[in-house]
């Protein structure tokens, strides 16, 4: 399918030059909210904010609003909500992996410990919420308070698989769509949203980011096999040291011989690479083309994507919301 225009390569920072001073505004707005009257919710919060991190979200939510028409100041305040709503997903997700690492620095909850981190990722979802109430929009809440209540309950659904090795592509696609695809498609429907998109022109938005999160998380499960360390900002191989089968290890399994298997279980067991080293983990997932075949989903992802935004008119954000399918399948990090 051609794609005319939108066929052409877009580079990273073609994309973010489109947002860049609505990105800086977003992070003003970030660091302005982030300030509590408890001095360690407001080190956590900027802690986080400091350390860097793509702000993917929302640059999604500004190209989407921007797509459609102007979506002013309310962007700009939603673009700071999403981020500090994934923020939190972040700082309790720490808590709940013992996670060591967060975007290349020790985690908030090696910094301050669980109990401190458990309430300060409670502070800032509220105080996104808050900060989305000012809209005075009860489609925008009603968004948001289901989109997080469905991120808690992947994040629920994922704890009581913790060490199973019988889990499925569909258990997987499911998760990657609580964790990631659901918030990339409220991102998008909110940047559509507060430029005046109509519900259908809302939804299409929300489609095509919903896509293109699905492809971003299996792209994740990848790198955490083929990742380095230090260009991914957090350890290789933590899913399943973390006692996670991902999609790349559901499909290995499904042609793996009955002593790969039981070396996959060892890890589950262990939950280190001690006596099944990692490099033995990946050259299954290899062997047994576990990378090629979630690659493939990914790209299906990326097209789907790339489909749904072609129906848009042209115009520089259309082009680099399309480029951010191919920069979400290549990325490194
Ligand atoms: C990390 O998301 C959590 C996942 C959904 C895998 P990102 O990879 O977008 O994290 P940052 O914001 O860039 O650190
Ligand atoms: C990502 O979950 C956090 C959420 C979106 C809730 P993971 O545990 O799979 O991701 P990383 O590896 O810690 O970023
Ligand atoms: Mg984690
Ligand atoms: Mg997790």
């Amino acid at each position: 399918m051609g794609f005319g225009k939108l066929g052409q390569a877009v580079t990273a920072r073609e994309v973010f030059d489109l947002v860049r001073d609505d990105l800086e505004r977003v992070e003003k707005e970030i660091s302005r909210e982030s300030v509590a009257s408890v001095d360690a919710i407001t080190a956590i919060g900027q802690y986080l904010q400091e350390a860097g991190g793509k702000r993917l979200r929302p640059s999604l939510l500004l190209l989407s609003s921007k797509l459609i028409g102007d979506g002013g100041e309310s962007a700009i305040r939603l673009g700071a909500v999403v981020e500090m709503i994934h923020a939190a997903t972040l700082v309790h997700d720490d808590v709940i992996d013992a996670a060591e690492t967060r975007r290349g620095r020790p985690s908030a909850n090696m910094q301050w410990g669980n109990h401190t981190c458990v309430l300060g990722g409670d502070w800032l979802y509220m105080q996104a919420f808050q900060m989305a109430l000012r809209e005075r929009n009860f489609h925008i809440l009603d968004l948001l308070i289901g989109l997080t209540q469905m991120m808690v309950e992947g994040e629920l659904i994922q704890l009581e698989r913790i060490g199973r090795i019988d889990v499925t592509e569909a258990d997987c696609m499911e998760l990657e769509d609580r964790k990631t695809a659901c918030l990339f498609s409220v991102c998008a429907r909110l940047g559509g949203l507060v430029a005046g998109a109509d519900s259908a022109t809302e939804e299409r938005l929300g489609e095509y980011a919903w896509n293109l999160g699905m492809a971003f998380q299996l792209v994740d499960d990848i790198l955490d096999f083929t990742a380095r360390e230090q260009t991914l900002g957090k350890p290789v191989g933590g899913d399943l040291r973390e006692g996670k089968v991902t999609l790349p290890l559901v499909y290995a399994l499904e042609r793996a011989t009955a002593e790969e298997r039981l070396s996959v279980e060892r890890v589950l067991v262990d939950r280190h690479y001690e006596n099944v080293p990692f490099a033995q983990i990946l050259a299954l997932v290899e062997n047994h083309q576990g990378i090629e075949r979630v690659r493939e989903r990914a790209q299906a992802f990326t097209d789907k994507a790339r489909q749904l935004i072609a129906e848009f008119p042209e115009s520089p954000y259309q082009r680099a919301l399309c480029g951010i399918t191919e920069l979400v399948t290549e990325r490194d990090h």
